[in-house]
């Protein structure tokens, strides 16, 4: 990692107050905790004692304790700030250090910022403001991140459905780079009785997904043709370990959507509960189905990626190797 990003590794729902999660981001056991008045801190999920897990162990007014031996870690800095029977002549040297990462909760999402350099740049959920029905998730799924990213814009029908829609194979034009990220339409439509026509002349909706060339989340939305926003998800996808990767998503549909829906659409959701959610997001993978894909919009991103090779995380050069888990 030539320069450091900021990583959305979990959702604010996952990290209550006085608890801690374990997360992996790009190699590095990282603890999360909650302090009593609601901040939230990252610190290396390894206490530098004896190297045992500080998610195991118990968040105090001090910060976190560690399970072992008791010692308390500040959240905000990592320093040692209680050894338990220690003398009262006795100061805690300053290289009882615990490593500390800077943290920023905005919109529902957590994020870490990994790599050199003072922490910089729009949050991954920067410009995410929910609006009705909102639904959030987290999963591990079977891909590596770079697979993720582009089956997004390959065939996103494979990752996430909408309901009583039918994303198609049809692009609305080119794809295009916009502030880091890949952008393509591809046109969609109500779904019918059956499978739905294998062609249509006209599209009443676009599917536009943004996917990021480096760290950053993926952004889905659903217009309709006039580019009216229905429903907007934001998943952040971070890399794990063996191949896997760890996703937190967050989603919603915007004001009058509903208006736009056939009446079979708003009538299924009033007496299904299934489809009262505007989106599902797949924790389940079809092999067979996505390596049938033609690759053809995935290959203008690795082609920027490439070009873009600075700004790009391990996840991206390496996408089997170790890094963001929520466990
Ligand atoms: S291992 Fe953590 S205090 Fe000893």
């Amino acid at each position: 990692m030539t320069q450091g990003a900021w990583w959305a590794v979990a959702l604010r729902e996952q990290v209550p107050v006085e608890k801690t999660l374990a997360v992996v981001c790009e190699g590095m056991d990282i603890v999360l905790f909650r302090d009593a008045r609601g901040a939230v801190h990252a610190l290396e999920d390894r206490c530098p004692h004896r190297r045992v897990l500080l998610s195991d162990g118990v968040v105090l007014p001090g910060g976190l304790q560690c399970p072992y031996h008791g010692w308390t870690f500040d959240g905000a800095s990592g320093r040692c700030t209680d050894i338990p029977n220690l003398r009262r002549d006795e100061t805690i040297p300053a290289k009882y250090k615990a490593q500390a990462f800077p943290v920023e909760e905005l919109n529902g999402f957590i994020h870490v910022w990994l790599g050199p350099g003072e922490p910089a740049g729009a949050l991954p959920s920067a410009d995410y403001l929910p609006g009705q029905r909102e639904r959030f998730g987290h999963a591990v799924v079977a891909i590596s991140r770079r697979h993720y990213l582009d089956i997004m814009l390959d065939g996103p029908q494979h990752l996430l459905a909408f309901p009583g829609v039918q994303i198609t194979d049809f692009f609305m034009g080119d794809a295009r780079r916009e502030h880091g990220h890949l952008v393509l339409d591809r046109g969609a439509i109500w779904r019918g009785r059956g499978p739905g026509p294998a062609f249509v002349r006209d599209h009443p909706l676009v599917l536009r997904t943004r996917v990021p060339q480096a760290a950053g989340a993926i952004t889905v939305e659903l217009l309709t043709a006039q580019e009216l926003p229905l429903v907007t998800v934001r998943i952040a996808a971070s890399s794990h370990r063996r191949g896997t990767i760890a996703i937190c998503w967050r989603g919603y549909c915007h004001a009058g959507a509903s208006v736009q829906e056939p009446w079979r659409v708003r009538l299924r959701r009033a007496i299904c509960p299934y489809v009262r959610a505007p989106f599902t997001v797949h924790t389940q993978i079809d092999g067979a189905a996505i390596a049938a894909l033609p690759v053809a919009p995935s290959l203008e991103r690795r082609r920027g990626g490439i070009a873009g090779l600075s700004g790009m995380g391990a996840g991206d050069l390496h996408a089997d190797s170790p890094a963001c888990q929520a466990r």
